[in-house]
């Protein structure tokens, strides 16, 4: 069974095909169809969704992580103890968030398709920032596309929502929504099955170690953003998935005095933070890579698994000496 937050609602599910993006369950499994597909292959931005991740600052105060993500590459086994956010989620005691109403009057709204991903990517862009940044604005909207030029209002639509921003239902939820993450953290291995096909959820390295064993034919799954393309752009199956993504050992990053480790399943964003501070020339290329959404949910260990002639991080780890 995996467990996770679709806004404030618990839900386990165990038989759903592991095959299933986290698009289509809200589409079709659970009826929330603002969420929409412009390309499902993470170019558009159309189905962007934001997750919410528990965290632990250095000084040991705990928060919630907002992140844009790509529902269209995303598995829904990877939201194992999450909090799950769609634009449905926005509007509270009717009343648009002040990020849809940014987009409102700013004119920055023009189809329905875009529009939903648009206004996620804002809400994520607000959660993160404490005062309008047009880079930060600029990098945000980047992996969302509008095919009718709209992009001037809907970056005023950014600095509306960043400016003098109002806590929101969500901040004053977050004590409560703390608690509900911290009460459906996974303590032991977490599977979809629907018969013919099963994801597996290991928390440590020796779990995988043994998963990989018993499953030797199964897909390592990290942030999808190459596998779940053989699914939503090749229409195959994969029967058996690995989800490295909630196995903490692989998502550290450590300074030595004489190296850098970063854990393979971490999060290119994450990455981004630590190889900027060495190699300024690093971060200025994972800064150009793909979208903020893919480098969420992408991880450095998944750029040289998927073994891609066109990979951008490995010839870079070969020349540094990784
Ligand atoms: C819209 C879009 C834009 C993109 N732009 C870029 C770009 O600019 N530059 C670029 O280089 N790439 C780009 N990519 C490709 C992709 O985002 C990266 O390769 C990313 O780093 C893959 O990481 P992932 O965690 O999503 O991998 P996944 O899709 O989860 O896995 C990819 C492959 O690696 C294997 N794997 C995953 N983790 C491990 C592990 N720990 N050990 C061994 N094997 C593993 C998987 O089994 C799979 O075969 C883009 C993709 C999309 C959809
Ligand atoms: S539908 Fe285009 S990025 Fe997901
Ligand atoms: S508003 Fe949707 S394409 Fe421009």
């Amino acid at each position: 069974m995996i467990q996770f937050l679709l806004n404030q609602e618990l839900r386990s599910e165990h038989a759903l095909d592991p095959n299933l993006t986290v698009l289509n369950y809200l589409r079709d499994h659970v009826g929330k169809p603002g969420t929409k597909e412009g390309c499902a292959s993470g170019d558009c931005g159309a189905c962007t969704v934001v997750v919410g991740e528990l965290q632990t600052d250095n000084d040991g105060r705990e928060h919630i992580r907002y992140r844009s993500l790509n529902s269209c590459l995303t598995f829904v086994s990877s939201l194992h103890g999450k909090q799950l956010i769609s634009v449905e989620d926005l509007k509270h005691q009717g009343e648009l968030h002040s990020v849809q109403k940014a987009m409102v009057e700013c004119h920055g709204s023009q189809c329905g398709f875009c529009t939903p991903g648009f206004v996620m990517s804002l809400f994520a862009l607000q959660k993160n920032s404490d005062a309008p940044d047009p880079h930060k604005a600029h990098e945000a909207l980047a992996g969302n596309l509008c095919r009718c030029t709209g992009y001037r209002p809907i970056l005023q639509a950014a600095e509306q929502s960043c400016c003098g921003k109002q806590p929101d239902q969500f901040d004053a939820r977050e004590a409560d929504t703390i608690a509900r993450l911290k009460a459906i953290a996974p303590t032991s291995i977490g599977e979809l099955n629907s018969g013919d096909k099963r994801c597996l959820v290991p928390l440590t390295v020796a779990d995988l170690a043994d998963l990989y064993d018993a499953y030797p034919q199964a897909r390592l799954l990290a942030g999808g953003t190459d596998l779940a393309l053989e699914v939503t752009q090749f229409h195959r199956t994969l029967p058996v998935m690995i989800y490295v993504g909630n196995v903490a050992e692989m998502k550290r990053i450590e300074r030595f005095d004489d190296r850098l480790e970063i854990g393979a399943a971490t999060a290119l964003s994450d990455c981004y933070e630590a190889l900027n501070a060495e190699y300024p020339d690093f971060g200025e290329l994972l800064h150009r890579f793909a979208s903020l959404q893919i480098r969420n949910q992408g991880t450095l260990g998944g750029n040289i698994g998927n073994a891609s002639p066109i990979g951008d991080s490995p010839p870079l780890l070969i020349a540094l000496g990784a």
